[in-house]
């Protein structure tokens, strides 16, 4: 007889260790947000009860990584460790060139200082903050071109990450000679954490083949990508996730990547790329930023976690409770009446806090006011994804962003269900009097990357 499914898909892993959390009164929490400017990054993490500001380097380490750590080697120059992780990362992104880096923005760095410039053009799905930033710090124009239902909080698409393809193809018709790369993010972290389907990565690639134009994928949520190609993409019920993802990488010829998302590292990233001319530009501004091309900012053993991670990233037994543990938080949201992008992404779970607060304008920043509210009740850190990440222009005008959302992003095997289940009340019980929220206003801030150091005033 078949094994019959159960209902409840468990967390796979049992607690190694466990480091202790600070409750904190309704009190200590106003006075931690008036003294950070109501900018919860300046909120010190002693302070914060459940923290969901980011998934990215809060993952919890497995008992194999932590065995890695100790088997670092630290040569300045072509450490065993190197060979290690570059092995990992080419059985699943067989690029010739892998430049390990600090993190993501690194890779992107001196990926956009050697292929950007003034007059140039990037054409994305949804740039993410720092990838839009280090674009244009190269002078070039970050584009975003997700598909119309991406910008849509609830209008469900299984893949609400894509690309809008006939939209690149436009771009690229008209000012192809300016376009010196097109990148895709996947899953699509500034659209909702939606993911990407591989017949929108393989129309992509086509429009780039008809220009003669390099892909570059912004892979960080890779596997959590292929997971969801593997369970709504038809084809590929069948096919292992590692299989999706070298099949993901087979259509590129590139990609930035930070190991602090799916690979389960704490630090970590890197440039993947084929191109050899490109490579050594790359390598020699790698060498005058991060370091030797065997180590590139990293320590021989944070190489050695990064390895071990990226084998169980494709886990599927893992996948599907990393996916099943965000929906579950996402759908009892839902289930309160609080306004989600739908369906679940892959890492987060992202409240539309425009849609949930109408009487705030958005240059009035709901989802800044929604996620100070979130803190202030029940200690739970969230970020605000819209108009004080994206709002601000390089000329110093400000417009409203295309959503303002509040990303409640899932550290990997970190928090439980019972932690999960705090969240939905906290987010229930600030919802129950969305109305009387207060919208923001900006006391200073700096001209680029503001949601970083902001200082906020509630508008009463
Ligand atoms: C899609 C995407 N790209 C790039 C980055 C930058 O990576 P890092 O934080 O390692 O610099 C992030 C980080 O959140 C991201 O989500």
């Amino acid at each position: 007889m078949p094994d019959e499914p159960f209902r409840t898909i468990i967390e796979p892993f049992r607690i190694h260790s466990v480091e202790p959390m600070r409750l904190t009164t309704r009190e200590q929490r106003a006075a931690a947000l008036a003294a950070t400017g109501y900018n919860l990054f300046e909120v010190r993490a002693e302070d914060v009860l459940i923290d969901l500001l980011t998934d990215s380097g809060t993952g919890a380490m497995s008992a194999e990584q932590w065995a890695g750590i100790q088997r670092g080697n630290e040569a300045y120059a072509g450490a065993p460790s190197f060979y290690r992780f570059r092995d990992a990362v080419t059985s699943l992104f067989p690029f010739r060139h892998i430049l390990p880096a600090h993190q993501g923005r690194a890779a992107e760095h001196i990926l956009f200082t050697a292929a950007g410039g003034p007059g140039l053009v990037i054409p994305n799905n949804t740039h993410f903050d720092t990838t839009r930033a280090n674009v244009e710090v190269s002078g070039a124009q970050a584009v975003d071109l997700p598909i119309p239902e991406g910008l849509h909080p609830a209008q469900r698409h299984p893949f609400k990450g894509n690309m809008d393809v006939a939209a690149l193809g436009r771009l690229l018709a008209s000012q192809a000679d300016a376009v010196p790369l097109v990148m895709l993010t996947v899953t699509n972290n500034s659209g909702g954490g939606q993911p990407v389907s591989m017949a929108n990565i393989r129309a992509v690639r086509e429009v780039c083949n008809r220009y003669g134009k390099p892909l570059f994928l912004d892979a960080c949520r890779f596997a959590e990508n292929a997971w969801f190609i593997r369970t709504r993409e038809a084809g590929y019920a069948d096919v292992p996730v590692a299989d999706i993802v070298r099949e993901m990488a087979g259509l590129a010829d590139g990609m930035t990547m930070s190991a602090k998302k799916d690979p389960l590292a704490n630090i970590g990233g890197w440039l993947g790329l084929n191109d050899d001319s490109l490579a050594e530009r790359c390598r020699n501004l790698e060498i005058l930023t991060e370091g030797f091309p065997t180590y590139g900012g990293l320590a021989g053993r944070d190489l050695e976690a990064i390895a071990q991670g990226l084998r169980e990233c494709t886990d599927h037994d893992y996948l599907s409770y990393r996916v099943r543990s965000v929906a579950y938080l996402g759908e009892a949201l839902e289930a309160a009446g609080v306004p989600c992008v739908v369906p679940f992404g892959g890492h987060a779970v992202f409240i539309d806090a425009r849609g949930m607060l109408p009487h705030i304008d958005p240059l009035q920043y709901p989802g800044q006011a929604l996620a100070c509210a979130l803190y202030a009740e029940g200690g739970v850190r969230s970020c605000e994804i819209g108009t004080v990440m994206f709002g601000l222009h390089p000329d110093g005008t400000e417009s409203p962003a295309a959503l303002d959302l509040v990303r409640l992003a899932i550290p990997r095997r970190t928090y439980t269900q019972s932690h999960m289940d705090y969240v939905i009340e906290v987010v229930a019980r600030v919802a129950s009097r969305a109305a009387e929220l207060p919208g923001m206003r900006i006391v200073s801030q700096p001209r680029q990357l503001r949601h970083f150091t902001a200082r906020f005033a509630p508008l009463r």
